[in-house]
This record gives structure tokens, sequence and C-alpha cells, in this order.
């Protein structure tokens, strides 16, 4: 089957896989070359929810713009099922675009001057669907979102989670087997963040692949699957193993420090604490040969919690690179999950 043998080839029961080979970006300013993806080779599964994670700059809406057909990599293929989405053009290219992916973006995107129905009916008024059939769908859609008193609310009238939940609701209207997010709660409070990411868990019932780029990493653990961006050059500083002494009540690192060792603990205890607006919450209390502050340097995100010596404690703190020799490649998403 072909994207031009039916209008919405994609959608329905009929669920894929999607694979991304050898996928290759390159963009050329004046005489010196970014190459954002090199080589990356990835399958994800249908019904499961995948994560881009990786510092700024490392590839993440570039990887999600081939997904969405918007830029055409360099070289490599993304085929969904036996769909091969690079080499898409003219009419098929657009069927794709309609009907194969929804996207969620940073900025939400509504129209100002429509209301959150009608921003929801657009895509289904483009694809040529009735408007009284459009507009019953919006409804069942806000309504599933929790925004059943919403309805008619411009999007100025709405908060930041809210105006998020119309742009998922708008992206899934055509009920695309893909769905793209990029950074969807980057502009979210911590409590709208909650709400969304539960209904982004959600999107994948019924075999949808979810592809969400995020620094939240309260997705990590929603997450079926770790895509682990990271420019060639951070990866290459390969520092051996450093030993560390830090003595009663000593901070070990702060949340929110930017990230660099990853630290197996030799002798003492460190108690990892999250702060918290309404004061500390104990997270772990780790003694020897327990490791803590993996999830910073291997995702490039700063520290998510404080650790804090509980009495005199040694440690070594190990490189990204290093670590994950250590531990094995394979079994580092089970490892941070299991946290
Ligand atoms: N259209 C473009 N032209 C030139 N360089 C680009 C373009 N889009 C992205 N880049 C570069 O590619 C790299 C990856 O960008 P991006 O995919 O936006 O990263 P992320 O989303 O992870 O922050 C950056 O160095 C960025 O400057
Ligand atoms: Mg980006």
């Amino acid at each position: 089957m072909t994207m031009s043998d039916h209008p919405t080839p994609v959608a329905g029961a009929d669920r894929h896989d999607l694979h991304i080979r050898d996928l290759t970006v390159e963009f050329t300013k004046g005489d010196y070359t970014v190459r954002p993806l090199e080589h990356l080779d990835q399958t994800v599964p249908a019904g499961s929810l995948a994560l881009l994670l990786g510092p700024s700059g490392c590839g993440k809406t570039t990887l999600l713009s081939c997904l969405a057909a918007i830029l055409r990599p360099t070289s490599g293929t993304i085929a969904y099922g036996s769909t091969e989405i690079t080499t898409l053009s003219g009419r098929p290219l657009t069927d794709y675009r309609r009907h194969g992916v929804g996207v969620v973006f940073q900025a939400f995107n509504l129209v100002p001057s429509m209301s959150a129905v009608e921003n929801v009916t657009v895509p289904m008024r483009s694809a040529g669907m009735k408007h009284a059939q459009a507009k019953q769908r919006a409804i069942e859609l806000l309504e599933q979102m929790g925004l059943g008193d919403r309805l008619d609310h411009l999007p100025s009238g709405l908060s930041g989670g809210q105006q998020q939940r119309v742009a998922i609701a708008r992206a899934v209207a055509l009920d695309p087997p893909v769905i793209l997010a990029d950074e969807p709660t980057a502009h979210l409070d911590y409590i709208q963040v909650e709400g969304v990411l539960r209904l982004i868990r959600g999107l994948t019932d019924g075999g949808r692949i979810v592809i969400v780029s995020t620094h939240d990493d309260r997705m990590l653990a929603l997450a079926d699957q770790i895509i682990e961006m990271r420019p060639d050059f951070v990866q290459s500083e390969d520092v051996a193993p450093r030993a560390v002494t830090v003595t009663a009540g000593q901070y070990l690192f702060r949340q929110g420090d930017p990230s660099d060792l990853i630290y197996v603990i030799d002798s003492g205890e460190i108690d990892v604490v999250r702060d918290t607006p309404d004061g500390e919450i104990p997270l772990a209390s780790l003694g020897p040969g327990e490791h803590l502050g993996e999830m910073g340097p291997l995702f490039g995100l700063p520290r998510s919690a404080s650790a804090r010596a509980a009495v005199d404690t040694t440690l070594t703190g190990y490189t990204a690179a290093t670590f994950r020799d250590l531990v094995g490649a394979e079994r580092l998403p089970s490892l941070i999950r299991g946290r």
C-alpha cells in the first residue's frame, strides 16, 4: 500500500512501527557546516512514548521536523510501516502531513482570534470535513481534555496549560498514528505540567506513537524509550575518574546546578533531596556501592535534586562517557527508570 491509494492511509486501526535509519542532517552556513544529526538509527514501536533528550542545539527540533516531513534530511530514511516518509512529494506528502502526524509546539501556536473549539476544527476543516461534524468532534476532544467549560474561550482567556491542551486536541483531531511534541511543557508552570504530561502519555492508547522532546525530567518515568541526543563534542572529553570527599552536612551538588560528574559512593552516606517551595522532600539515602547524579550528565540536564553528605563520605566521580562504559550503555534506560 502506498500513501496515494487512500486519502487517510495510516489512520485508524492500522498502526505500525517507526524506523529511523542512518539519518543525517547537515546545515551549511557560508563556509562552516553544522551536523545536528549524524547516522541516527532508532526504531520506535507502535504504541510507545519516546523521549528526545539532550541539551539545546543537539538536534531535537531538527529530528522532529524530519519526522513531520517539514525538513528533508541530508541522507538516511524514515519509514512508518512500509511508508517511506523522506521521499514523499506532492499529494502523498500533503496526505502524510495532514493525516500521518500531529504536531504540538512549544509555544502552542493557536490562532488568537479563534475560540478553543474553532482552533481544534482547523485541521478537520482543511481536510474537507463538514463544519457541523468537525465542531462535534472538537467539542468531544476538548471535553476529553477536561476543557468542556472552556469551549468558547479565546486562547488569551486560557492558562498556558489549557492552551497546550487545546493544541493537543488539535493535533489528534484527525487521529494521526504519530504525534510529535516539541518541548510541550517548556512554557508551563509546575502545576500545569502534570495534567499535560498525563494527557501526552494517554495519547499512545490504541497503538499511537508519541515522540516528545523535553527538558522536563518528570517525563522520564513516563517514557518507554529514551533517545539520547547529544552533539559529538560533548562526548569526546574522556576524563579519568576523580576521588571526591564531602564532610557531614556538606553538599556534593545542589538542585539546578549544571551537571558534570556521576558519582559512586565508596564509603559513607549521601542524602538525595528535592527542594520545593514547601521545603525539602527526601528522595533517597544512598550508601557504599550505590551511584547518584546520572541523569544530568547523561542527558544534558541540570541537577534535578540536591545531594548532601549525611556523614563524612568519599566518592568516585565519573564523566558520562566513562560511566556509560562502566555499566554498559544498554542498561542505562532501565537503570534510570528504576530510580
Ligand atoms: N534551518 C537551519 N539552518 C541552519 N542551522 C540550523 C537550522 N536549524 C537548526 N540549525 C542548527 O542545528 C543545530 C540543532 O538545532 P535544533 O534542532 O534546533 O536543536 P534543539 O531543538 O535540540 O535545541 C543547532 O546548531 C542549530 O543552530
Ligand atoms: Mg528545539
